[in-house]
């Protein structure tokens, strides 16, 4: 058997993705920070063999065999036989992953799960071909697989930021993959924490998809997508200028909108708990105090991530500490931050 490994992260948006059509494209541009701390390793054991016609696979989480998993990966590479991966019908898969972080951490694994097995999918597309694709093209059709398995992943790949979704301003951009943007930021983003608060770690009660569904009707759809047209546009600017008031402004008020066009789908659903909001006030005020730029955001959940340049690291953490934990479940906050993107293992 042959055997290759990736690693990948999870992201954290700035500009949210929210709402999607087709298979799996954008309703609007999303951007993210590539995390570090918060990834999965995936290995792929593989055969020419197959006596099905089919995808045959295995699949262990963390050494122990995960049969709710497995179906779901199976379903999901079995819709990429036609379009994508042919080979898939002529081999044997054995796949293990694993993450850096708990399972019931409240840090949701498709990101980096999806990522690193496209990555890993990709490279046996190539070695069973016997072509080598230059890197760009490589990242590519990987981030276009990760998509396939969930939008946000398709940006967790490149180093520093992606950037998913066209955007007529924008070029290169596009809704079938993501870009890395990172080579066009200010060095100081390049060195921001991200704390993340976990407030519960129970698993999400609305899957990430009937989420997105729940745009459709809703009355503010349209608004929301020409902002963050709007939004995407301003916010590069910003990054590329160190602007870290504007950063700021956008990032807190695109978790904030997130979170109300959640509240006001039919049926609605609120996702912030009272210690997310605990937290929230908290870092407003210990801005205004210290005037360190420290922001919030969130995903569509209660935890609640901390973003900050690393030379306020001291202050930050002592404000964790003192102020924040006490919201946080047994304590437990993740320290993240900006990462270098998927990595090959093996
Ligand atoms: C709120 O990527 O998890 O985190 O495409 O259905 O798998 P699917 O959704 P997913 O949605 C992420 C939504 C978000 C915002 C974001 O990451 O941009």
């Amino acid at each position: 058997m042959l055997k290759t490994g990736w690693q990948s992260p999870s992201n954290i948006a700035l500009v949210k993705y929210w709402g999607k059509h087709g298979r799996q494209l954008p309703n609007n541009p999303s951007v993210s920070f590539t995390l570090s701390t918060a990834a999965t390793r995936t290995f792929i054991e593989w055969e020419n063999y197959n006596k099905f016609g089919r995808v045959e696979l295995s699949f262990t989480l963390e050494g122990n065999e995960n049969q709710a998993f497995a179906a779901r990966i199976e379903k999901f590479l079995d819709s990429l036989i036609d379009d994508y991966f042919p080979f898939l019908r002529e081999v044997t898969l054995k796949i293990d992953s694993s993450n850096s972080f708990p399972h019931s951490s409240g840090i949701a694994s498709s990101a980096s799960g999806m990522s690193a097995l496209a990555l890993c999918l990709c490279e046996i597309e190539q070695l069973i071909k016997g072509e080598k694709a230059d890197q760009d093209t490589f990242m590519t059709k990987a981030s276009i697989i990760s998509r396939l398995g969930s939008g946000s992943a398709c940006r967790s790949i490149y180093p520093e930021m992606g950037l998913w979704g066209y955007h007529p301003d924008i070029p290169n951009s596009s809704d079938e993959f993501a870009t890395g943007v990172g080579a066009d930021i200010d060095p100081i983003f390049k060195t921001f924490h991200d704390d993340i608060l976990i407030v519960s770690a129970k698993e999400k009660s609305v899957s990430s998809t009937a989420g997105h569904n729940l745009m459709v009707g809703n009355p503010y759809a349209e608004a929301r997508y020409k902002q963050a047209n709007d939004r995407i546009i301003t916010l590069l600017i910003a990054l590329k200028e160190g602007d870290l008031d504007t950063f700021g402004k956008i990032t807190e008020d695109e978790a904030l909108t997130l979170h109300a066009l959640m509240m006001c789908s039919d049926p609605s659903y609120m996702l912030m708990e009272e210690g997310s909001l605990a937290i929230i006030k908290k870092v407003k005020a210990f801005r205004a105090d210290t005037n360190i730029p420290a922001y919030f955001t969130l995903d569509a959940g209660p935890n609640v991530h901390l973003l900050y340049p690393h030379e306020y690291e001291l202050e930050v953490k002592s404000f964790i500490t003192n102020e924040l934990k006490q919201y946080c479940h047994e304590g437990k906050v993740i320290h993240d931050f900006v990462g270098q993107g998927a990595q090959k293992i093996m």
